[in-house]
């Protein structure tokens, strides 16, 4: 593969980091962080690495689905600021060498939304056709995504006596996508944030959205993919459409769309993060370098986003039961710790009971899995979740800058932060980023190292991945190859040393492997051989120095 005309396919090599503003810094003391708070962030955020941030919502809310419950797609909740600080928030990091997404939550709207409210006044309501309505309840009407929150898919609105659609909480109705009228209002928002200098989208729950309700009239429901992509395109040749779709692999393909990115950018690979946690439990790589052949090959313009950790509960929906049970148990072993039975609601360092040597291979197999890693932010410090808040809000706590009072986030009274900030070992007394600025040894070094030599490792972003076959049973080694050169990445996990021996024959003679983390290089012998060793939770990054390629690093 050619790495040619890059300049649009910025988010093949880019480091993304996810941030709710809400939690993030609070400039004025209310307790909420704000727009002008993360705007005084971005030199932490471009010195750790990072090239793309992805703000979490930050419309107008009703606030019962921390900002995924939007009133306002055009808006700014003004809690956090307005259209002026996001725009210099934007200018700022396009200065930085930063692009910033947004959320784009419009599978449905908060029932506060005005055309909600418009929609259940009547039947003939102009806004009615903007939603999913029948008289009558389905057979099965019953919520499979939040099991124990929410028990129903439809509900009855008591003063038109019909029931609306609504695939999250009662309070989302979904939006009616085979109405045209919707389809334009939602362009609409896509083309606004364009036009405030949005480089693209993380799209929400991708697969509810382009659903067409049993009774619509909509021939194709990825042809409305391949529509607002086109029009994405048509706006701003950068922007991007990054995809949560938590379907298996196969179906994944179909969301990508057949040809050259015709559907969605970048997907999360959810059925890779799963597989990694199963083979972190069994201290074996199997699970995970089965995934990793399974991945349906892609187009060039279209990428994975790896992820070790994101807003919602962990989850491992794609696992068998008894796959998911290794895992519950061995990394959250307390029911308290999981939700909707299928999910861990705790970040990965408690999970891995503080283990840096564990943590830091963790992050290392992030940085170096072909395709685009993404942060939730505070895993650049080893933030822990607060077990005392029940569920998926257990991670979203504000950001710890400091050991200061509230961790740095806020000036406001602890009781009015806008969540709690955990206690114990993983307090800002602990884990903290200005500590760990001042400490070379810390993980947030060790993320912005493995962030810089990902970044100048165009072969993990646009390279085909191969699983090296070797001799070390607890040792995962993957290649990532393109017309730049190919790397080589050993991953251990488990608590012993491990030695492994390579054969590259198929590399040309005078070959050395370069150590992309230390001073070491590696001869292969007559017969392409080479051995290396690799601590308990041990990892290396190697490049494939080709005689007279003339790389650097
Ligand atoms: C997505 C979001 C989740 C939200 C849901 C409904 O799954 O990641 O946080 O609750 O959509 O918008
Ligand atoms: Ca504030």
């Amino acid at each position: 593969m050619k790495i040619t005309d890059t300049s649009d396919l910025w988010w093949k090599t880019s480091v993304v980091y996810c941030l709710d503003v809400e939690t993030y810094l609070d400039s004025n003391g209310d307790g909420i962080g704000d727009l002008t708070g993360l705007g005084s962030r971005i030199d932490y955020l471009a010195d750790l690495g990072v090239t793309c941030l992805w703000l979490m919502p930050f419309y107008p809310t009703a606030d019962r689905d921390d900002g995924y419950d939007v009133t306002d797609f055009y808006g700014v909740d003004p809690r956090l600021g307005t259209h002026g600080d996001l725009v210099e928030i934007v200018r700022t990091a396009r200065d930085h060498g930063m692009r910033v997404i947004v959320d784009l939550v419009v599978n449905h709207t908060s029932d506060k939304h005005p055309w909600f409210v418009a929609a259940r006044r009547s039947k003939t309501s102009p806004f009615r056709d903007f939603y999913v309505w029948r008289d009558e309840p389905p057979e099965n009407n019953v919520n499979a995504v939040f099991p124990g929150e929410e028990s129903t898919l439809w509900e009855l609105d008591e003063k038109t006596g019909q029931y609306y659609l609504h695939s999250f909480y009662s309070h989302q109705p979904d939006l009616n996508i085979a109405n045209p009228t919707v389809r334009d209002e939602i362009a609409k928002t896509i083309g606004f944030w364009l036009q405030m200098g949005i480089s693209g989208f993380r799209v929400d729950a991708v697969p509810f959205l382009i659903e067409v309700p049993e009774g619509k009239e909509f021939a194709d429901p990825h042809q409305y993919l391949r529509d607002l992509r086109q029009f994405l395109r048509r706006r701003s040749r950068e922007a991007v459409l990054l995809g949560e779709v938590n379907l298996p692999y196969r179906e994944q393909t179909a969301y990508f769309g057949s040809g050259k990115g015709e559907e969605l950018t970048l997907q999360f690979d959810f059925n890779g993060m799963q597989a990694m946690y199963l083979s972190l439990a069994r201290s074996d790589p199997r699970p995970l370098a089965k995934a990793l052949r399974a991945r349906p090959a892609i187009a060039t313009e279209a990428q994975w986003a790896n992820f070790v950790r994101n807003h919602d509960e962990l989850t491992l929906d794609k696992l068998t039961d008894k796959e998911r049970d290794e895992v519950f148990e061995a990394f959250a072993p307390d029911e308290r710790q999981r939700v909707f039975g299928r999910g861990i609601t705790r970040r990965l360092p408690p999970m891995l009971g503080g283990d840096p040597r564990r943590v830091r291979m963790v992050y290392s197999l992030l940085f170096s899995l072909p395709g685009t890693p993404v942060l939730f932010y505070g895993e650049e410090i080893g933030m822990g979740e607060n077990p005392d808040v029940a569920g998926r809000l257990a991670v979203r706590t504000p950001m710890q800058w400091s050991d200061a009072r509230n961790g740095g986030f806020s000036t406001a009274a602890p009781s009015r932060l806008a969540a709690p900030l955990p206690e114990g070992g993983y307090s800002p007394a602990h884990v903290n980023a200005s500590a760990q600025l001042n400490d070379e040894e810390s993980l947030l070094h060790f993320i912005r190292r493995l962030a810089a030599r990902y970044r100048i490792s165009p072969e993990i972003g646009w390279g085909e991945v191969e699983i090296l076959e070797h001799d070390a049973p607890s040792v995962l080694a993957h290649s990532v190859s393109a017309d730049v050169g190919r790397m080589i990445a050993l991953h251990n996990f488990a608590d012993e040393p491990a030695r492994v021996t390579l054969s590259l024959a198929e590399e040309p003679d005078g070959t050395q492997l370069s150590n992309l983390f230390g001073p070491d290089r590696f001869e292969l012998d007559d017969r392409g051989r080479v051995e290396c060793e690799l601590p308990a939770y041990g990892w290396a990054w190697m490049r494939v120095a080709r005689p007279g390629d003339g790389r650097i690093g």
